[in-house]
């Protein structure tokens, strides 16, 4: 399987998982990105059998309504069963790197709101240790040079995304050569830099399953204990 063949199994994948799972009352968190939006073509599929959806981006609620699936407010629903999502990478903890869409700080709402967060990938997502893929920051604009100059003090290569703006009005830097072989350690460094919103480490809340496109089939991985 090639990777977009992988993305396609691994968002069919997710929908078995969840069909024989979804009450008619249930809201399903939904991520962004190519793989994401496999997942949601096929869940128009089954669109009767649960309420509705809440968004990670202003993309995914588009899509989920041109399907017809009622998109909720976060604020405005209870309890997230489930929450279904790309990543750039992981990790054999199933912590991740996010945000090459620039979604993270979305992302990063509905993932710890969910009780179950499902990640699901192709295969050249999963990584030893994370860092190849460069960690986006969602940034306020007024504190972008103070935190290109803080990043850089802590060992990483700031990288201003030209022409991005997050669906929150920010924007996003990426940062290339640091160290995340403690990535809670590092999500927590980041954050607390003033004029962070964010940054795409899914360290502190990593996935719970993992379904993973390989040339041989989806690989069903849980989340090692801590
Ligand atoms: C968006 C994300 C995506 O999940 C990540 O970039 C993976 O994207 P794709 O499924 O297109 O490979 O974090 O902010």
């Amino acid at each position: 399987m090639d990777q977009d063949q992988q993305k396609q199994a691994v968002a069919q994948a997710a929908l078995d998982y969840l069909a024989p799972r979804l009450e008619r009352d249930s809201i399903i968190g939904v991520g962004t990105g190519s793989t994401a939006n496999y997942f949601i073509d096929l869940l128009a599929e089954i669109h009767t059998e649960f309420d509705g959806a809440v968004a990670s981006s202003e993309a995914t609620a588009e899509r989920l309504k041109a399907h017809g699936i009622p998109v909720y407010d976060l604020n405005s629903v209870g309890p997230i069963e489930f929450y279904v999502d790309g990543a750039d990478e992981t990790n054999p903890h199933l912590e991740l790197i996010k945000g090459g869409g620039a979604a993270l700080t979305r992302e990063k709402i509905v993932a710890a709101v969910a009780k179950t967060f499902i990640c699901i990938a192709d295969a050249s997502k999963q990584v030893e240790t994370l860092g190849a893929f460069p960690l986006p920051v969602e940034v306020i604009p007024m504190a972008r040079s103070h935190v290109g100059r803080e990043i850089v003090r802590l060992g990483g290569d700031p990288v201003y995304r030209d022409g991005v703006t997050t669906d929150n009005g920010n924007i996003i830097i990426d940062i290339y050569n640091m160290d995340l072989s403690r990535p809670i350690v590092a999500e927590e460094q980041l954050n607390q830099i003033v004029g962070v919103v964010t940054n795409g480490l899914f360290a502190r809340r990593p996935a719970d399953l993992l379904l993973l496109g390989t040339d041989s089939g989806v690989e069903h991985i849980e989340r090692p204990p801590a």
